[in-house]
């Protein structure tokens, strides 16, 4: 079998209450991870079903990061960012109270967990990040909206730029970019939007979260030890780079 490297590591994932980051965490916790699975949504935090720390933050606030960072004892090995929020409207119709809350909510928080992380990592001269970007950081999001086009390409910016800075330190960044994935968040669109998603890919059908949480925990694993500012497009062929 192959060996990932994570039992008993601290595995910060985020967006965990739900959808992909969900998936993430309980894969990691098969590994025998030690998880600290954070979310805002108090609730479905409080009813997952994993062993660990939970923590119930907003990550687009700085107060709240450093509240979370500082209940981590001071060590973490793996942070998997995966909270996002997507809102659709088209060009003429977004508003500066929606561009804020998804720039701060998407690009915000993953330079404020980088920050973080990296502080902690650098202490025992090892870590992996992997931030959650998405295809409409590729193709310019038509349907998904500029504010979450512009978040998601900026996250892929923040990874190339923490990989140059915290390579160096031992610690290994790279960036996802899921395609089609169905999960809470793409439960907002209508049937003939989740058709037309798959008719645009490729392999000719929308993803399960448990198949992006796969290659998430693949990267934050011993498996892609020289893996390092990629951004690994998990589409199933929608964007081919
Ligand atoms: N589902 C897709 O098709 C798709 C495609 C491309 C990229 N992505 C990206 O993948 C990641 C995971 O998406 P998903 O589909 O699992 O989404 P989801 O909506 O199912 O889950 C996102 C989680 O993030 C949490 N969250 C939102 N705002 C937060 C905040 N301010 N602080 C803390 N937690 C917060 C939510 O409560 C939720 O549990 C996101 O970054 C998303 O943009 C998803």
């Amino acid at each position: 079998m192959l060996d990932t490297g994570l039992a008993g590591r601290v595995c910060l994932v985020t967006g965990a209450a739900n959808g992909i980051g969900r998936a993430t965490a309980e894969l990691l916790a098969a590994q025998d991870a030690e998880l600290v699975l954070c979310d805002n949504d108090a609730d479905a935090l409080a009813a997952l079903p994993l062993e660990g720390l939970k923590v119930l933050a907003d990550l687009s606030r700085r107060d709240e990061v450093e509240r979370l960072f500082g209940e981590l004892a001071g060590r973490l090995d793996v942070l998997i960012h995966c909270a996002g929020i997507y809102r659709i409207a088209p060009l003429p119709e977004v508003t500066d109270a929606e561009w804020d809350q998804v720039l701060d909510v998407n690009l915000r928080s993953s330079y404020l967990l980088c920050q973080g992380a990296v502080e902690l990592m650098r202490t025992h001269g090892d870590g992996r990040i992997v931030l959650f970007g998405s295809f409409a950081a590729r193709t310019g999001g038509l349907r998904a909206g500029v504010p979450y086009a512009a978040s998601k390409a900026g996250v892929e910016g923040i990874a190339r730029h923490v990989a140059q800075y915290a390579g160096p330190l031992g610690i290994r960044v790279n960036c996802l970019h899921p395609g089609f994935t169905v999960t809470p968040m793409t439960s907002i669109l209508n049937e003939a939007a989740r058709a037309e998603a798959a008719a645009r890919t490729p392999l000719g059908r929308g993803c399960g979260p448990e198949e992006q949480a796969a290659m998430a925990v693949v990267l934050a694993s011993d498996l892609a030890s020289f893996v390092h500012g990629a951004t690994l497009d998990v589409n199933g062929g929608m964007y081919m780079a």
